[in-house]
């Protein structure tokens, strides 16, 4: 790829900032220095390095967010402040995007990435992938209402929804996972046995559990072995 993309996809700076850098001198490939923005380099195997600092090239970024209430799940909201923002500025970048939402008021695990085939396949409606969530709830379920929602429930669309599977924490707290994520989905199938959701957390997605170290806002990297267990999905 050109020097100067290669650059701005380290994150080094705007396409005219970086140019600038080369034309000042301060760009070596494989420790000769380079003048021109459009010189190729091979990005897995040259060196760049700015002013001496070889410079680390990364293609793909995956962030584990917790999500915390409040925050909208988008790139860009008129009037909300959006999950990107809770990025630190050195991990800020304008290809990153959320694979998926959660409503405004729903907590937890929500990836963040720039590889838009993984994300494509963890929300095709053909994949079916896992998504966990804790959901308090008004009232007690009885063994009938477990039975349908599980089996699967009326909530306005075409079909009913696909099976799931309930595990029951206390009276008003239950794990619910589903492979699909239609609007509202969780509110909306609670809402079909006659109950509405008071708290909704999700809190796995495609068979990587949200780390319990991350507090409401806080997120980190995924591990290689998590890229893998979602690639895998
Ligand atoms: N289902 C919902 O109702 N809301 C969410 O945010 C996610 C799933």
């Amino acid at each position: 790829m050109r020097l100067d993309k290669f650059l701005c996809e380290a994150n080094l700076g705007t396409r005219s900032q970086v140019k600038d850098l080369i034309r000042r001198g301060a760009v070596t490939v494989n420790d000769v220095s380079v003048k021109g923005a459009e010189t190729r380099v091979d990005e897995e195997t040259d060196i760049v390095c700015v002013q001496g600092r070889p410079v680390h090239y990364q293609k793909f970024f995956y962030y584990m967010l917790n999500k915390p209430p409040g925050i909208v799940s988008a790139t860009r909201d008129k009037l909300s402040a959006t999950v990107m923002e809770l990025l630190r500025p050195e991990h800020r970048r304008s290809d990153l995007f959320p694979a998926g939402r959660l409503d405004k008021d729903t907590e937890g695990f929500l990836l963040l990435t720039n590889d838009g085939e993984l994300a494509h396949r963890l929300l095709s409606p053909k994949k079916h992938v896992d998504k966990t969530y804790r959901v308090s709830i008004d009232h007690g379920l009885s063994e009938e209402d477990i039975q349908r929602l599980e089996q699967g429930v009326d909530i306005g669309e075409d079909c009913p929804t696909l099976p799931a599977k309930v595990q029951q924490l206390e009276e008003t707290v239950i794990l619910l996972t589903i492979q699909e994520g239609k609007f509202h989905q969780v509110k909306r199938m609670l809402m079909a046995v006659d109950n509405s959701v008071t708290a909704l957390k999700r809190i796995s997605f495609g068979g990587i559990t949200l780390d319990d170290t991350l507090k409401p806002g806080e997120y980190r990297e995924l591990t290689k072995e998590e890229v893998k267990i979602l690639y895998g999905t």
